[in-house]
């Protein structure tokens, strides 16, 4: 991982708005906004209410910790087969007519202490996977093992408590925020859940939270109206951080904010993970978040881990011809420098009908290369190890090099210089 974090100056992104007068103040409620009774909640209602489970305060002792004993460096998430498809219903009778093949057969493991991250094109599975590993939607198969135990075998009340220990930052600052709670209750909700009903201690784990994200012990009384972007991300990762989490799974927790700030709450994520010894699964579609932040990465298409390396490894040494087109697409800095960019073939293909053999044949500029050899379109590549902790889904992982990559770069695609030259 790049080791340019720094202390992030805190509350320095934006002042709040005035406080609201009594008149204006929303009136906090415990109900789903927006969802009636029988309906299906919306994925924002989801994302607002999922530590609560319905505002049952569990009877339950608290689960014995599943992280208990595992060190740094070894295993604490494993993700083993995980598949997550969706049905498709249609016609007069609502009949299933298909299936999203969201997620579809991924194996990986997520160290304690280390940044695993996901990347890939919009819709190629990273947000299903993440919220699958949580149980926030349910495996179609596949296990998710948790320390000792199988995530995927928990019962509801079980899962529930485990929930401190597996916690979730949302994509979006606005949606995943209450907007009729004041801060107090948006991070006060999970620990309630959790069991912890006494006022005062709350209050105290509450102001600890928003201590530790940079912001005020004094601002639990506002509303998110009053908050900029930035301030409600980290309103966000201070609910996720007052439960005392291990593991949070961080669903492209910059990319809805201002290039500005999002290096000042990146390096605040990764100053929290030093301190709170925590360990995170990070998912961006960004490829230069994901090396500044990154120890280990997955690149994934159409719902499946083609490339699995050490950060350092896979920015050096791509061995997919994907990951390789992905990086030829990160703009250079030097505006200078005229840039050569592999373009991809076509659209992503559905994930409702994903090409039959290797997925990405349909847009591999190495297939086209080799004479489109007839094995990428019949058989699908395995994972395999290339060296140790390097792994690669194609057949021909051997042949990918940049040189080859530069070659048919140089024949079939586009220059894009960021000026042109004088
Ligand atoms: N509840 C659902 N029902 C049906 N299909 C779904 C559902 N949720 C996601 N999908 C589909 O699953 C696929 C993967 O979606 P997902 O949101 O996981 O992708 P993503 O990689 O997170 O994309 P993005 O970068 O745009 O956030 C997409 O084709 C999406 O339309
Ligand atoms: S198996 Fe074939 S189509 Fe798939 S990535 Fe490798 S070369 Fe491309
Ligand atoms: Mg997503």
């Amino acid at each position: 991982m790049t080791d340019q974090a720094t202390t992030p100056t805190p509350d320095t992104d934006e002042t709040p708005v005035a406080a609201p007068t009594p008149a204006d103040a929303p009136t906090p409620i415990r109900a789903t906004p927006g969802v009636l009774e029988g309906e299906e909640p919306s994925v924002e209602a989801l994302e607002r209410d999922w530590q609560r489970d319905g505002g049952e305060v569990p009877s339950e002792e608290p689960l014995a910790d599943p992280a208990h004993g595992i060190v740094e460096g070894e295993a604490l998430l494993r993700v083993s087969g995980l598949k997550k498809h969706f049905p498709v219903y249609g016609g007069l009778l609502r009949r299933q007519v298909a299936t999203v093949y969201a997620v579809d057969g991924v194996d990986f493991e997520v160290r304690k202490g280390d940044v695993f991250s996901l990347v890939g094109e919009s819709g190629c599975g990273k947000t299903t996977l993440g919220r699958t590993v949580l149980r926030l939607v349910e495996p179609t198969a596949g296990t998710v093992h948790f320390g000792a135990l199988d995530v995927t075998r928990l019962k509801s009340s079980e899962l529930r408590r485990l929930r401190s220990k597996m916690q979730i930052v949302f994509q979006d600052p606005f949606g995943s925020l209450n907007p009729r709670m004041p801060v107090s209750d948006i991070i006060g909700e999970g620990l309630i859940a959790q069991g912890l009903t006494d006022r005062k201690a709350r209050d105290r784990r509450v102001g600890d939270a928003l201590e530790a994200v940079g912001l005020r012990r004094d601002y639990t009384r506002r509303y998110p109206h009053e908050f900029s972007g930035g301030q409600r991300q980290r309103i966000g990762v201070a609910r996720a951080l007052a439960l005392e989490p291990d593991f949070i799974v961080l669903d492209e927790p910059v990319s809805a904010l201002d290039v500005s700030i999002q290096s000042q709450v990146l390096n605040l994520l990764l100053d929290l993970r030093k301190d709170f010894d925590l360990t995170y699964l990070f998912i961006s579609h960004n490829l230069s978040v994901i090396e500044y932040v990154s120890d280990r990465v997955g690149v994934m298409y159409l719902g499946q881990i083609v490339e699995l390396a050490s950060s350092e490894e896979l920015y050096r040494s791509p061995r997919h011809p994907y990951t390789l087109a992905l990086l030829s697409a990160i703009p250079d800095p030097d505006p200078r420098r005229r840039h050569k960019r592999l373009v991809l073939k076509g659209d992503v293909p559905s994930p409702v009908n994903p090409p039959a053999g290797c997925h990405f044949h349909t847009r591999c500029w190495l297939r086209e290369q080799l004479g489109n050899p007839e094995q990428c379109v019949s058989a699908e590549p395995d994972l395999r190890e290339l060296m140790p902790g390097h792994k690669a889904k194609c057949h021909f992982a051997e042949q990918v090099s940049g040189a080859k990559a530069a070659e048919f770069a140089a024949e079939h695609s586009t220059v894009v210089p960021a000026v042109v030259d004088a």
